[in-house]
């Protein structure tokens, strides 16, 4: 073999052994979907988020109860939330939607309760009254309530934890 021999041989052997290489990167994914390559139209909707951030969002809100426990005591008051203590109830101004305090009174300290009645807050120990929203309509208490984002799904009442 000569020396022009060799390198022609040399040189359809480089191509041939590329070649795999090269049709493989011309060639669609083949793990990939066919309309997950392409552009989507400019006005199209934006895709779903990921399942991690779905999780993530589902994970803010705790259930605290039963919208059945909620409706036969008038309140649902759960103190095992990393939160801290949450009072729920209907809210009066719209009784199809839930509302959510931490029922420490912010004058001492004590445990406010829902006077469903009247549709306030009433702490036992001096007597502050708040309203449901948690502001501060009769002291010595001065500062609201703490309040929560809170929701009712299907028989479950939940309330935003993060
Ligand atoms: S602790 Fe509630 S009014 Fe004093």
């Amino acid at each position: 073999m000569n020396r022009r021999e060799f390198l022609s041989w040399v040189g359809v052997g480089t191509l041939a052994s590329s070649l795999p290489v090269a049709i493989a990167a011309c060639s669609p994914d083949a793990n990939q979907a066919p309309s997950a390559q392409s552009n989507p139209p400019a006005n199209s909707a934006p895709p779903p988020p990921p399942a991690e951030v779905a999780s993530a969002a589902a994970k803010q809100f705790q259930v605290v109860g039963t919208v059945a426990e909620l409706d036969k005591k008038g309140q649902i008051l759960n103190k095992k939330l990393a939160i801290g203590p949450v009072l729920v109830v209907r809210n009066p101004a719209d009784p199809k939607s839930v509302l959510a305090v931490n029922p420490t009174c912010t004058h001492n300290g004590c445990i406010v309760e829902w006077e469903k009645d009247e549709k306030y807050f009433q702490c036992p120990c001096h007597d502050s009254d708040f309203a449901a929203d948690g502001k501060v309509i009769k002291g010595p208490a001065k500062q609201p309530l703490k309040t929560y984002e809170a929701k009712i799904e299907g028989n479950s009442v939940l309330v935003k934890v993060l």
